[in-house]
């Protein structure tokens, strides 16, 4: 399957900072969500058509607590948890589907809790997207 990866430190981001400090990470860095409520990163993705695609995105949680946060895509929203990776070097991947338009498309991962979201190395988008995930 074909995919396109968006790094999170290329994004827009709105209360975090791009860092490199723990191994494992993609591109160059990786972004520290500040640890509030509502802190984001917004992606700017490009489909050549419009359908459901799968949303995997790459982070680490090195503390045993969830950060779970809210994805909006085009408007739509959708809660999705990060729990605990073990460590801030371990990185995982939780996916979701979402339709996606035509062009220009706007997928932003808001943090829900006081802890902030994960650190947040990429998103990879790739499709179709599994049947067995939640679509946005
Ligand atoms: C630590 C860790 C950061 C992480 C932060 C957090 O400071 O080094 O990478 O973002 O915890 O709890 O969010």
């Amino acid at each position: 399957t074909s995919f396109t990866d968006y790094q999170a430190e290329s994004a827009t981001i709105s209360q975090g900072v791009v860092e490199s400090n723990h191994a494992g990470f993609t591109g160059s860095g990786f972004v520290n969500y500040d640890n509030v409520v509502g802190s984001s990163v917004e992606f700017a993705v490009s489909a050549a058509g419009a359908g459901v695609q799968s949303l995997t995105f790459r982070y680490a949680n090195g503390t045993t607590a969830d950060r779970p946060m809210t994805i909006d895509v085009n408007g739509t929203t959708i809660t999705v948890s990060f729990p605990g990776t073990g460590a801030w070097t371990t990185w995982r991947e939780v996916s979701l589907n979402a339709t996606l338009d035509a062009g220009g498309n706007t997928v932003r991962a808001t943090s829900t809790t006081e802890g902030g979201g994960p650190n947040l190395d990429r998103l990879r988008v790739s499709g179709p997207g599994d049947t067995d995930k939640p679509t946005a």
